[in-house]
């Protein structure tokens, strides 16, 4: 029975193994790999942002994701109630609502790139950027976002339509729960994945491309020395195989108690990983053609925040060899990609949100999941007044690098010492094909939670110079 009086219901499963698996990676992978991860490489030294990127893969990314799937199968629960349990004294359920805040912090704005991306998809079928300058369209004509932050008046109405739309598909992925995610991400994990390899394939054809691969690939060393540099790959590790959010918790807690854990966080975070990389191929071979036809080195084109998938690529794509037809056709598959990649990552975080809710305080989910979709979306159209991208800017900034990164260091200390890691492990390791050996105590215990907060002081005192 549940504290309400009621007759607790079993917990809701995921119909197999690889649908937890599609889920998992339909979350992880989104635009955090084709829009955040080549903007990322493009600001922090190209070739010398994949070393510290690597590097956080594995001393905070893969030991993270497998601490928090390991979590959510043990003790079958959304993350509040997860870290209650964990604890001898039940004192940490608040390391389980901080994740939970940023995701609403996250999806709320995460929405609104998503609202960007249906506007993209509708002008895509007459190229309407191309009347005037794809940065007129971005930041002026039609979806008029400016990064000045007075100007909060004024919500423009295509992004409002774009984010309903958004919430309305969030809300049908995950209304009936586990069962209604797993239908959808049988389209929304393999689509984008087929649209990707033909977008790498037309960019590497294209003349110039080679110069992109170049800059992608070489390092600028000096860039090293840059601390924003690693922080910024550290958070965009955990941006995006989404850990420290909950919603790795959330979706292991549907999985029977004696799944893999080790291997299936393998799976997840090599595939997220790999996806990152290959789109990189088709943004930079893409950028190297515009370094061509425009004139503009590809180091100057002095790219920020939102502008390579909204305002450089679509560029790009007008000046695409083959006329107008095929220039709308990649067009409308890039950001069909873009949608279909963005919508599994989108609603997992609602579903962190309300997995979380409900196993606290025993609400109807479906009800939950409607109230969120509406609360969510009222928080967005902050995002959709004239100041929009001023306060994504802030937002992704301090949520995704600092905040994020305090995050891991708690959860390293609270698993890791009070819970005992060796004792996590040996329990995940008896299900598993693949043992994992003590270096992921000292991972869990020291490497990742000291490195993560060097870089937080590192991180903070830089920000205040
Ligand atoms: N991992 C997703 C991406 O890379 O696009 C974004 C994301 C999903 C971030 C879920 C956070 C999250 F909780």
């Amino acid at each position: 029975k549940n504290f309400l009086g009621g007759v607790k219901m079993s917990r809701e499963r995921w119909s197999s193994r690889s649908i937890f698996i599609l889920a998992a990676i339909g979350s992880a992978v989104g635009l955090g790999n084709t829009w955040r991860f080549p903007g990322q490489a493009y600001q922090n030294g190209g070739g010398a942002f994949l070393i510290p990127y690597f590097i956080a893969l594995v001393t905070a990314g893969i030991p993270l994701l497998i601490m928090e799937i390991a979590i959510g199968k043990k003790f079958q629960a959304g993350a509040p109630t997860a870290f209650r349990k964990l604890g001898k004294k039940k004192g940490f359920e608040w390391l389980g609502w901080w994740p939970l805040a940023t995701s609403f912090a996250i999806v709320a704005y995460y929405c609104i790139v998503m609202s960007w991306t249906f506007n993209y998809l509708w002008h895509s079928l007459t190229l309407a950027w191309t009347k005037s300058s794809s940065a007129d369209f971005f930041y002026g004509d039609v979806l008029r976002l400016s990064d000045s932050p007075g100007n909060l008046g004024g919500l423009n109405m295509p992004l409002v339509i774009g984010l309903v739309l958004t919430w309305i598909f969030i809300w049908f992925s995950i209304r009936n729960g586990v069962k209604s995610m797993g239908k959808i991400v049988k389209w929304t994990v393999p689509l984008p994945i087929i649209l990707l390899i033909i977008l790498v394939i037309r960019a590497l054809t294209l003349p110039g491309a080679i110069d992109g691969i170049n800059y992608y690939l070489t390092p600028q060393w000096d860039r090293l020395k840059d601390i924003n540099v690693w922080a910024a790959a550290y958070g965009q590790i955990f941006f995006s195989l989404s850990v420290l959010f909950g919603i790795m918790v959330a979706y292991a807690s549907f999985l029977p108690k004696d799944s893999d854990v080790p291997t299936n966080s393998m799976i997840i975070a090599f595939a997220d990983c790999l996806l990152s990389f290959v789109a990189g191929f088709a943004v930079f071979g893409t950028l190297g053609f515009l370094q061509q036809t425009s004139g503009t080195a590809i180091a100057d084109m002095s790219i920020t925040g939102p502008g390579l998938a909204f305002v450089t690529y679509p560029e790009a794509i007008a000046q695409l060899p083959g006329g107008l037809w095929i220039q709308v056709v990649f067009a409308f598959l890039f950001f069909l990609m873009l949608l279909t990649l963005g919508i599994d990552s989108a609603f997992s975080i609602v579903e962190g949100i309300v997995t979380g809710l409900v196993d606290k305080f025993g609400w109807d989910k479906k009800k939950t999941v409607a109230g969120m979709c509406f609360v969510g979306f009222a928080a967005g159209l902050i995002f959709a007044t004239n100041a929009g991208l001023y306060w994504l800017d802030i937002v992704d900034n301090w949520v995704n690098n600092f905040n994020l990164i305090l995050i891991g260091v708690f959860e390293c200390v609270v698993v890791g010492w009070i819970y005992s890691a060796k004792k996590l492990r040996n329990e995940f390791n008896e299900d598993s094909n693949m043992k994992f050996g003590p270096w992921w105590d000292f991972m869990i215990k020291y490497v990742t939670p000291l490195s993560l907060l060097g870089l937080n002081i590192l991180f903070l005192i830089d920000s205040f110079k």
